[in-house]
Parts: C-alpha cells; sequence; structure tokens
C-alpha cells in the first residue's frame, strides 16, 4: 500500500480500540447513555463544540444547530458527541469578553486534545466565540470545521429596521442631545433583538463568520444566513456530513490553513466593511496555526472597495446581506477584481468553488467590483511616535474629512475619569480636539475592553458634533463608527509612549499615509518618559493575574504568550 493511500488510524481507537481494561473503562461510561455496541466499531468520533449559554444570548440557537450537525454526522457513518466549553456573552460579561477569549482558547484546546475525537465542529457566534475556538483548535489540529450561530432577523423600530449596537450607539446620543425621548429609547429596545442569533450588523460576530467563509473553513453560505433560516440547519446537517469525510481524508486545520487564506480573510474584511477586532483575532489565529503574520499584513485589505451595504459601514442589515447572495457572491466579486488568492478550504477544492455561480440579487446591498460603495476602504495600519508598533483605522465607517487632521489632544487618564468628566459643560474641547484615552489596552483595563469609541462631548453633542477623532489602545466594537483610532500598541500600561500624552498636545493623523504623531520632540517626550512610572496591577490573583501577566500586545493578536504556536494531539499518558 503507498503512503498516500494508507489510512491513518483514528485517534478515537486509542480509546476505544482495545479489550483492555482502559478500553472498558472508555465505552462503558459512554453506554450510560444508551450508546449501542456498534458505534465504537472504528467510526469517526466527531466532537461538536458548543459554546451554547443562556448568558451568551447569540448562541442560544447552537443546542439545534447541534441536532443538525449530529444528523449528518450520523448519516455519514460516524459518531458524534457534543460537549460544552465555557462561553462568552459580548454583552453580559464584565469587565469585557476579551479578558476571556484566550481562557475559551485553553479550555477548548485541552478539552479537544484531552478527549477521544477525529475530527471538531466548532459551533460559535458572538464575538469572541469564533476566534477563542479557532485558535484553540489550531493548537490541536485535528480535521476542524465551523459552524456559526447566523445573525438576528433585521430589528424593528416604529417600522423602520434598526441594527444591533450601530443604533444604539445613535439613539444614545440622540438622547443625550435631547432628539430622542427615553421612552422612545426604551421602546427601540425590545425591537432591536428579536429573534436567536448575532448581531444583525457587521459586527464582531458577523465579521468573523465572514472572515471564516472566505478562508474556507466553514462551508459557504455560513456567514450570512439567518440564525433561524431553515437552511442554517440545513447548512449544520451538510456540515455534519463534511467533517466525516474530513477525518476520512486527514484534512486536518493546519492543511488548510495557509498563509493565502488569511489574506483572503484580509481581503474579504475589507470587502465588507468588517470589524476593527478582526485584527488581533486574526493574528492570535495565525500565531496558534504557524502562519507568520503581522499587523503590516493588514495593508493588504487598505485597497479594497467597499462592497458590502451593511451597518456600521452602509444602511443595510445581514438579513439584506443573506437575501442579497452573501459572502459568496463577495468572494466572486473579488475574484473578478483580481483579490481572491488560491486556498485550499474545508471542501478540499480551492476557494474558487465557493465563487462559483455566485451572483448578487440586489446591488444596493452588495456591489459589484467597479461600483462599490465606497473605494480603498479597508482597515489602515497606522505608525508614529504614539503608536511605535501600530495602531488601526477604520476609514469606511469615518469621516472622511477627519481622516487628515491636526488638533489639540484632551486627555482621559482612565476610563473612570472619562465617565466622570465626559459631559462637564466646562470641557475645554472643540470639534478640532482630539480625544485621547489611556489605560484600557490587554493589560490595563484588563482585557483591552470596547470603549475606543468615546462618547462625545456633551456640549459638543448638544452643538450636533457626531464625530471627533478619538485614540486609545482600547478596542471598539465591530458595531460602532467614527474617526476612531484604537489598537494603539505598546498600551500606556505596557509603557507605551500614549501613556505620555498630555491635554494641549498637538497630535497629526493622516490615515491615508498611515501617520499617527505626536507633535512634541523626542527630547521632551523622552523627558516625560523618565518621569512615568506603571500604575500598580489592579489583579494579584486569579486567572486576571495570569492574563495581565502573559498577555502579548494588540499588535501580536493579544494572546498569551506561552499559548502561542501548537502542542498536536497527542496525550501520552492513560487516565487510569
Ligand atoms: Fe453577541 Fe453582538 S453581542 S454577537
Amino acid at each position: 500500500m503507498s503512503d498516500e493511500t494508507k489510512k491513518k488510524p483514528l485517534r478515537s481507537r486509542h480509546w476505544y480500540g482495545g479489550k483492555d481494561k482502559d478500553a472498558f473503562i472508555h465505552r462503558s461510561w459512554m453506554k450510560n447513555q444508551g450508546f449501542p455496541d456498534h458505534v465504537f466499531d472504528g467510526r469517526p468520533v466527531i466532537g461538536i463544540c458548543n459554546t451554547w449559554s443562556e448568558l451568551t444570548p447569540c448562541n442560544h440557537g447552537l443546542r439545534t444547530l447541534a441536532e443538525g450537525v449530529k444528523r449528518g454526522v450520523w448519516e455519514a457513518g460516524g459518531f458524534p458527541v457534543e460537549f460544552p466549553v465555557s462561553s462568552l456573552g459580548e454583552t453580559q460579561l464584565r469587565p469585557t469578553a476579551m479578558l476571556f477569549r484566550n481562557l475559551l482558547a485553553m479550555d477548548v484546546e485541552e478539552a479537544i486534545r484531552g478527549n477521544p475525537m477525529d475530527g471538531v465542529v466548532l459551533l460559535g457566534g458572538c464575538d469572541k466565540t469564533t476566534p477563542g475556538q479557532l485558535m484553540g483548535a489550531a493548537s490541536v489540529d485535528l480535521p476542524t470545521i465551523v459552524v456559526s450561530s447566523g445573525p438576528m432577523l433585521n430589528g424593528k423600530f416604529k417600522g423602520k429596521d434598526i441594527g444591533s449596537g450601530t443604533d444604539v450607539w445613535k439613539f444614545s446620543e440622540a438622547v443625550r442631545a435631547g432628539d430622542m425621548t427615553l421612552a422612545d429609547f426604551m421602546a427601540a429596545e425590545s425591537g432591536m433583538s428579536r429573534s436567536a442569533g448575532v448581531c444583525m450588523t457587521m459586527g464582531t460576530a458577523s465579521t468573523m463568520a465572514s472572515i471564516v467563509e472566505a478562508m474556507g473553513l466553514a462551508l459557504p453560505t455560513n456567514a450570512a444566513l439567518p440564525a433561524v433560516d431553515a437552511r442554517r440547519m440545513a447548512l449544520a446537517h451538510l456540515t455534519g456530513k463534511r467533517i466525516v469525510e474530513m477525518v476520512e481524508e486527514d484534512l486536518t486545520l493546519s492543511k488548510v490553513l495557509k498563509r493565502e487564506n488569511f489574506e483572503n480573510g484580509i481581503v474579504a474584511n475589507a470587502a465588507v466593511g468588517g470589524s476593527t477586532n478582526a485584527v488581533v483575532h486574526i493574528l492570535a489565529i495565525a500565531g496558534r496555526i504557524g502562519v507568520p503574520l503581522t499587523i503590516e499584513d493588514f495593508e493588504l485589505g487598505s485597497d479594497i472597495p467597499l462592497l458590502v451595504n451593511c451597518m456600521p459601514s452602509g444602511k443595510y442589515l445581514m438579513e439584506d446581506f443573506a437575501y442579497a447572495g452573501g459572502v459568496p457572491a463577495v468572494l466572486k466579486q473579488l475574484q473578478d477584481g483580481g483579490q481572491l488568492r488560491k486556498a485550499r478550504t474545508v471542501l478540499g477544492k480551492d476557494i474558487a468553488a465557493y465563487a462559483d455561480g455566485a451572483e448578487i440579487f440586489n446591488e444596493e446591498v452588495i456591489r459589484p467590483y467597479d461600483n462599490p460603495v465606497k473605494p480603498a476602504s479597508g482597515l489602515r495600519v497606522l505608525k508614529g511616535n504614539i503608536a511605535p508598533n501600530g495602531a488601526i483605522i477604520k476609514p469606511s465607517a469615518a469621516t472622511d474629512a477627519l481622516l487628515d487632521h491636526e488638533g489639540p489632544a484632551h486627555v482621559f487618564e482612565s476610563i473612570e475619569d472619562l465617565k466622570a468628566t465626559i459631559d462637564d459643560p466646562d470641557l475645554d474641547v472643540t470639534p478640532d480636539t482630539i480625544l485621547v484615552l489611556k489605560g484600557c489596552g490587554p493589560k490595563g483595563y484588563p482585557g483591552m475592553a470596547e470603549v475606543g469609541n468615546m462618547p462625545i462631548p456633551g456640549k459638543l453633542v448638544r452643538q450636533g458634533v457626531r464625530d471627533m477623532i478619538r485614540v486609545s489602545d482600547a478596542r471598539m466594537s465591530g458595531t460602532a463608527f467614527g474617526t476612531v483610532v484604537l489598537h494603539v500598541s505598546p498600551e500606556t500600561q505596557a509603557g507605551g509612549p500614549l501613556g505620555l500624552v498630555q491635554t494641549g498636545d498637538r497630535i497629526r493623523l493622516d490615515a491615508k499615509n498611515g501617520v499617527l504623531q505626536l507633535l512634541i520632540s523626542d527630547e521632551e517626550l523622552e523627558a516625560r518618559r523618565a518621569n512615568w512610572s506603571p500604575p500598580e496591577p489592579e489583579y494579584t490573583r486569579g486567572y486576571a493575574k495570569l492574563y495581565v501577566d502573559h498577555v502579548l500586545q494588540a499588535d501580536k493578536g493579544a494572546d498569551l504568550d506561552f499559548l502561542v504556536g501548537a502542542s498536536g494531539s497527542h496525550v501520552k499518558r492513560e487516565s487510569h
């Protein structure tokens, strides 16, 4: 038998394959769930890694989808086993779900490695669940495929569509400006989230699902089909069938996920107007699978036109995006524009198979490559003496006139300082002011919270101002918008120069040329540095201490330093 045709023995046989005491123990206890002998006959065992939780409302449909996956696994001759991992509800967890993304990744990694499975289906949706699961799975490297929650149906308020997050920020500013009643604000709350699924704007969840599809890690149409669309259940069923085949083909994650896939993800992120959060997640996944990728690589998307007219960069929602053709239609446009790299997918075929024959059914929602919503709108990487290791901005969600601007800084030393003073009528700010927020990076917050889209100062909101330049070491919600410079690295807490900015300093932003510069002399900067000392750490025990001690900076993906890379799937010792 040649090497190509020789089948690799299934990993699960190390648990279920023998006639000794250990195999007895592994099978016997599983039989308490009513599994007959023959399911242990050497068929592929498929783990269904589920982030379902009632505290992660965006993932509450995943139990149903898991049943769809199981149907497909049984049909293809596999043995499905569903298992829970920790779940991260973006809207519920304090101080921020991002603090726990790496904890989820550890949980997923160890759960996959330690248990008898030959392939794994990742069921995620809400922002951090998709990247956390992929990071963990990459460090084990079994055949792996993703099924996403899918977006909620469009939000509705007073007969109009409203979008998760994006309209919360808008309505909140309207209330502060006196343009919306509190009663209307409260009424909008119930109409915004009216079905299972993730935020139906192109927030981080749908961004990550779109990227995952463009990287060939999920079946076509996975990203946009609404959570409650029956076709998503069918997609889960087909995914269950496909993972069994992937095990038979020994199509592991590292055989799919190469640099070209990451490049397609970066380009697709630009075309869909995706979240800035994709940067830290893609970098972290690349670090696990061993693909060299840097923050500078995100410039690959900077000339890509914005093709998807969804909030927060545009006006439609994910339900509209699905009916207009979804990610396959975008991939077809990128292919026509010469921007789609050849890259293997979970189908075992090139990504071109996803684009084949994909049509746009509504050109208001998905634009042709040569008639985009906006030209050259991908994320921009900024460098300068405030951000020597980089910062990012999302021009598609910014005010064009502010993308080339110089102004005086107003500094908030902490999030508490901001909250206490932002509505002070005497705050010394004008629309030209650049708001600077310190102490919200990975170590500082901790967890790099989504507070970078600072509210506009109350006195300016009342004057009708809706956007200003804001600079911080924080992230922002994928549903947010504005001329917001994020992920400044190194962060304040790590001794980054952002911590040396003072109110009144002038700052220059030139997004087109990738410049973010504090206009003071090197000598002055050095003098301030000599007087700077790091704040006392707030967390002295538990996971938060482990995180603060080991988290990498944003330009490296904010993974924990000892988690970068992979350990494979082998476990040397038995449990008894
Ligand atoms: Fe879960 Fe937006 S809060 S997807």
